[in-house]
C-alpha cells in the first residue's frame, strides 16, 4: 500500500516503536504512553538513537559519494530532519529513494519523506518486512533493480525476534539486489552494555514490544555471503570514513555497510 489509500489508525493505547524512537529524539510525534517507555530506558538509548541516526547520515552520505543513487529504506521512521533522501540528494541529486514501515504515524507524516529534489525521486511504501517480496515488488516503480541499490534496514534488526526469521527476511531483500549493491544494517547490541540492554528489553516488553537485541557474532550472520566495507563491523560512533571519528562508544548499537559481490 502506499500513500493515497485510506490511513489506517493510530492505537495510542500501547507503545510502538517508532514513537518511542521519536520521543527519544526529542520528536513531538509520540504519546504519554510512548514517552513512558522512552523515560524508563537506560541513558544509553537515547545516546544509541543519536549516534544511530547519525550513522545513517554518514553511511548513506559515504554511498552516495560513492556513485549509488538509489536508496531502500526500511524501518524508516517518523521523519527527522535531515532524512535519507536529503542527504544522499545534497550529493547526488538524481538520487531516487524509496522509503517503508509498517507504522500508521510513519505513513501518516510521509509527506515529509515525498518532498524530493526535481531531478530525484522519492517514494513511501506501507508494509511490513515480514513481506520483503511484496516491499521489493512495489520498490520497483521507483527504484532500477539492474543497477546498484543501497538497502538499509536501521534500528529495525532488533525489533524482529528470531522466530519470525530475519535472516530469512534480510536475505531475501538482498536477493532482489543486482551485485555492486549494498547492504547497511544496525542493531542494538547485548554485549556492549548486558546489564542496560536487560533493563531496555523489560522497558519495552512491558509496553508488549518485543526487542531482540544480538551479540556481535549474532550480527555478523546477517553478513554472511556479503563484503564488509572499512571500518568494518563496529558500534555506530565507530563507524567513520576519515576524519574526525570514530567517536568513544556509548551506542550500544552494532553497524556495517556491506557490498554485495
Ligand atoms: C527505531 S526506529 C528506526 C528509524 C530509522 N530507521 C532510524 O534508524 O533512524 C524503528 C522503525 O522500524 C519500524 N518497524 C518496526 N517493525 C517493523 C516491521 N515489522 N515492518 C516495517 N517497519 C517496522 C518502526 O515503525 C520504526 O519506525
Amino acid at each position: 500500500m502506499t500513500t493515497g489509500t485510506p490511513q489506517p489508525p493510530i492505537d495510542t493505547s500501547r507503545p510502538h516503536s517508532a514513537r518511542v524512537y521519536d520521543s527519544l529524539l526529542g520528536g513531538k510525534d509520540n504519546y504519554p504512553v510512548d514517552q513512558a517507555v522512552a523515560e524508563h530506558l537506560p541513558a544509553e538509548a537515547k545516546a544509541g538513537a543519536f549516534q544511530n541516526r547519525a550513522f545513517m547520515n554518514r553511511a548513506t552520505a559515504w554511498l552516495a559519494r560513492e556513485g549509488v543513487d538509489q536508496f531502500l529504506d526500511i524501518g524508516t521512521g517518523i521523519p527527522t530532519a535531515p532524512n535519507l533522501h536529503q542527504i544522499a540528494q545534497e550529493i547526488a541529486p538524481a538520487s531516487r529513494v524509496v522509503y517503508c514501515d509498517n507504522d500508521p504515524i510513519v505513513l501518516r507524516h510521509a509527506e515529509a519523506l515525498l518532498v524530493s529534489s526535481p531531478e530525484g525521486a522519492t517514494d513511501y511504501v506501507h508494509a511490513d518486512v515480514l513481506e520483503p517480496a511484496k516491499i521489493i515488488e512495489a520498490a520497483h516503480k521507483v527504484l532500477d533493480f539492474d543497477r546498484p541499490v543501497a538497502l538499509s534496514l536501521l534500528g529495525l534488526l532488533h525489533f524482529l525476534p528470531d522466530d519470525v526469521d530475519p535472516l530469512g527476511i534480510v536475505r531475501t531483500l538482498t536477493a532482489g539486489l543486482c551485485p555492486g549493491s549494498y547492504v547497511v544494517l544496525s542493531q542494538g547490541a547485548s554485549d556492549v552494555n548486558p546489564e542496560g540492554g536487560e533493563r531496555g528489553s523489560a522497558e519495552y516488553g512491558k509496553g508488549g514490544i518485543r526487542l531482540a537485541l544480538r551479540t556481535r557474532e549474532e550480527f555478523t550472520r546477517f553478513f554472511e555471503g556479503l563484503e564488509i566495507v572499512e571500518p568494518g563491523l563496529v558500534t555506530a560512533p565507530e563507524w567513520f570514513r576519515g576524519t574526525p571519528g570514530p567517536l568513544p562508544e556509548f551506542s550500544g548499537v552494532y553497524v556495517a555497510v556491506a557490498r554485495i559481490p
